[in-house]
This record gives structure tokens, sequence and C-alpha cells, in this order.
């Protein structure tokens, strides 16, 4: 099993659209490649909804010591969730058992050989982001915030911790804009971190793979061809 490049998608703040992003990357690199997708929010999973999985009942392969869990698979892209092997407790879990729980999916789960492995990261910047960082070790790291100034300032503690924990920022995209939003207004001087800009699109809200209308390659072409270079 190898996984040639893993990749963290985050932000300090909620809802800023990492699930979203994340399910679109995916979507995009599986046209030519092999992706896997880990959902690491156990507070929020929602990787099983984007890819339109119901049965969220995890295979076990028991003949398998190692790695055991077996990912849901769609096409090209194989999906493993802390939301498929943990029950409604882990939402009031502490840290440790949180940082736990994501190296185990990681490493038990029977990922086969990947080119890309996208880590939807949960909001904040707490045991997951150590954890990941530390135990997982990303290639680097894709982070996301909207135009709003709660949004920046938290951005800004993202980069602040994927520097402390060593792990490279690939570059910034700004989800949720509007046409007439000023990016001077916000005085973010990582400006020329941002590889694409998404505007609010009504369509993203009840989407889900294979994600027709939505034109992923497009929207993310920055994103994507970054992640390329990086090869
Ligand atoms: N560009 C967009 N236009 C319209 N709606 C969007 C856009 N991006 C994301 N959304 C919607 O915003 C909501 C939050 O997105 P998403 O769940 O991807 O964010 P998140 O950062 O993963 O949240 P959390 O921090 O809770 O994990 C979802 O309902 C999603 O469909
Ligand atoms: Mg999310």
């Amino acid at each position: 099993m190898t996984i040639k490049k893993t990749i963290a998608i985050a932000s300090a703040k909620g809802g800023v659209g990492k699930s979203t992003i994340c399910s679109f990357l995916a979507s995009s690199l599986s046209k030519n490649h092999k992706v896997g997708v880990l959902d690491a929010d156990v507070y929020g999973p929602n990787q099983d909804i984007l890819f339109g999985i119901n049965d969220k009942n995890i295979e076990i392969d028991k003949s398998n010591q190692d790695k055991p869990y077996q990912p849901k698979i769609i096409d090209n892209i194989s999906i493993n969730s802390l939301g498929f092997i943990l029950d409604q407790n882990a939402a009031i879990w502490r840290g440790p058992m949180l940082s736990s729980a994501i190296k185990q999916i990681y490493q038990q789960t029977n990922w086969g050989d990947l080119d890309y492995l996208l880590i939807d990261m949960p909001p904040g910047t707490g045991d997951a982001y150590i954890t990941v960082c530390q135990k997982i070790i990303p290639d680097f790291a894709i982070l996301i915030s909207t135009l709003s100034k709660l949004s920046i300032a938290d951005l800004k503690r993202s980069e602040d911790v994927f520097k402390n924990l060593n792990t490279e920022v690939l570059g910034i995209v700004l989800n949720n804009i509007h046409q007439n939003d000023n990016l001077g207004n916000f005085n973010l001087d990582t400006e020329n971190m941002i590889l694409d800009r998404l505007e609010f699109n009504k369509s993203f809200i009840d989407t889900s793979y294979p994600f027709k209308n939505i034109e992923t390659d497009i929207s993310l072409s920055k994103t994507l061809s970054a992640i390329h270079k990086h090869d």
C-alpha cells in the first residue's frame, strides 16, 4: 500500500466549505488518479452525505489484521469516515480519544495504492491538527476561508498552527465570496497564497457526487494545478 500525497483540507473557522471543497477536489482528481478521502471530523462527519453513502456500516475484513477497515469505494475514490466507525457518543469525546481514533482510521484502513489522500479536517486548531500533522504527516495543507473579518482572523490562526507543526501550506481557497467583495478590506498579508475564489453558488447546497452542473475542474483549476505541480 502506498499513498503518494496526503493533503489536509483545513480551516480553524467552521462552516466555510472544507468538506464541500474536499469532495470537489476528490472528484476532479479522481478523473485521472486514485483518490482517498478520510473524513476526520468526529464532531460532524459529512463526506457520507457528499458522496451519497447511505450504508454507513463499515465492512471489516478480519483476515487483514493490520488494515481491517474496507473503505467505501465510489468510482476511483475510496472513502472512510470517523462517522462510519464511531458511535454517537464519539461526538463528546475528549482530545486523546479523538487523536487515537484519527490515527487508527488512517492506519487501519485498507486504502490500497493511492495517488492522493485528502483529509477533511474538523474546524478548530486542536488535537486533530496535532495528530494529523505529527502522526499522519501530510505533504501539505490547503486552507479554506470566506471573506469575512472573522474567517480571515481564523485563517491567520490556521496558518500559525500549520507553521508551528511544520506542515507546508500549499495555498488558500476563498469560498462563498460575492462578486463585489474587495479583498483589500481584509488586510490579508498572505494574499499571494490565494489559489481559487469560489462564489456563493446555490447549487452547492444540496449537491452530492458526481456534482452534476458544478464545474469543479474550472472552479478549482489553480488549486488542482498547484497540487499537480507539487508532484
Ligand atoms: N460556495 C458556496 N456557495 C453556497 N453554499 C456553499 C458554498 N460552499 C459551501 N456551501 C455550503 O455551506 C455549508 C457549509 O459547508 P461545509 O460543510 O463544506 O463547510 P465546513 O467548513 O466543512 O464545515 P465544518 O467546519 O462544520 O466541517 C454547506 O451547507 C455547504 O453546502
Ligand atoms: Mg466539514
